[in-house]
């Protein structure tokens, strides 16, 4: 067995291997929360320093020193120059330990009142909403662009097919706003899972209050969110729920994408060929210079897999917690995180590649055979009364 000695940490003296254990990948992932952390700690302080205490807990001076230190903060993590290091375990001791070197017992005071359990959910929920703002921008201008190319092509006949055989005739229209109209479905789950992100947990710190006249209004109109949570254990529950409907919500974006996907797949080989994706959006082979592979829709179909396999780890690890934290939540930062991340690429990446989209009319009408106007024909027959099954 390694010989190791115990590492001094701002939580305990703890052995390496430990420490490495439980820190996990929040050493790399809490880069992406460093501003959330600074933002949440500076209406943390804001409020603190507001509380009815005599003296107060700070002065309005010493406040405005500690929200200047947090800025200063986030400008050296843009600069590259704030480290997260494994001593630190995760952004919000590392933070803390920047301030405390820079203006000692300020820095010190500023976990009055809060754990990690509520800084976290924060700051989570802070990351989370610029996300999702941004994933509802992206999937607009793929919406509009689906309606545009819809347009365009509304009297360009396509035969609609079940099981994949052709069945009734439609149009490139119909079959582009489909993808448009599903799109703008999708968003009413991701709309859902904003509003259980517009919820501060801030200020239920461990998960069960503190004894300090808080006020937990104040930080939640601060950060923006709607109303704090009412019961602070719901805040705490709230860990893993918010992930699991995000996810839910981002891979019926991915799922709605990957069919779009595969229909572009099917109608841009040379069999069909209805459509022409734009050559600079394909890639090349290695060994065959003719090749156009469609390489982005290849991958966007597999990452559609990987998100919801994501929104299922998220909801399997929240399904037996008991109440209120435990750190089996860490593990669920990383797939939330990566869920942003895989539908917001696939949404931006889908919108030139539709822009570019040729149509071939011919290639089009080549799909259409008597038989597909067979069930127009019948119900032109019934029309005049001759019983249908007739
Ligand atoms: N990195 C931790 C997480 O993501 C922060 C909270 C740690 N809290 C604790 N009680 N150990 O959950």
């Amino acid at each position: 067995m390694q010989q190791s000695k115990d590492m001094k940490t701002t939580v305990g003296a703890i052995t390496p291997q430990v420490l490495s254990y439980t820190a996990g990948e929040d050493v790399d992932l809490d880069r992406q929360l460093i501003d959330a952390d600074c933002i949440g700690t500076a209406a943390h302080v804001t409020m603190l320093a507001a509380m009815p205490l005599k003296p107060p807990l700070f002065s309005k001076v010493q406040r405005d020193r500690i929200i200047d230190g947090l800025v200063r903060i986030m400008q050296d993590a843009r600069r590259e120059r704030f480290q997260i290091t494994l001593k630190d375990q995760d952004v919000h001791l590392a933070v803390e330990r920047v301030l405390t070197a820079r203006l000692g017992d300020l820095g010190r005071k500023v976990h009055t009142g809060r754990s990690r359990n509520d800084q976290v959910a924060v700051d989570l929920r802070l990351f989370a909403k610029e996300q999702m703002l941004a994933t509802t921008a992206e999937l607009g201008v793929l919406a509009d662009a689906l309606l545009k190319f819809g347009y365009r092509h509304r009297v360009v006949p396509m035969v609609g097919r079940t099981h994949m055989q052709p069945a009734m005739p439609s149009s490139v229209g119909l079959w582009a706003s489909a993808y448009a109209e599903g799109l703008l479905e999708d968003q009413v789950m991701l709309q859902a899972a904003y509003e259980i992100n517009d919820r501060c947990p801030l200020g239920s710190a461990a998960g069960y209050g503190v004894p300090l006249p808080i006020d937990r209004r104040l930080t939640s109109d601060l950060l923006g969110f709607r109303r704090p949570y009412h019961n602070v254990i719901c805040a705490a529950n709230g860990r893993g729920k918010l992930e699991t409907a995000t996810l839910m919500a981002l891979s019926q974006i991915m799922t709605t994408l990957s069919r779009l996907a595969q229909d572009l797949m099917i109608f841009t080989m040379p069999e069909f060929g209805y459509f022409k994706l734009p050559s600079s959006m394909c890639t090349g082979s290695s060994i065959m210079p003719q090749k156009n592979n469609p390489d982005i829709l290849e991958l966007l179909r597999a990452r559609a897999a990987r998100l919801t396999a994501d929104a299922m780890v998220v909801a399997e690890i929240t399904r037996a917690l008991p109440a209120g934290y435990n750190r089996d939540l860490q593990e669920t930062k990383a797939p939330f995180m990566r869920g942003f991340l895989l539908a917001r690429s696939a949404l931006q990446v889908m919108t030139p590649l539709l822009n570019g989209l040729r149509v071939d009319q011919e290639a089009l009408l080549r799909g259409f055979s008597p038989a597909v106007f067979a069930t127009d024909r019948a119900l032109a027959l019934a029309r005049q009364g001759m019983p249908f099954r007739e």
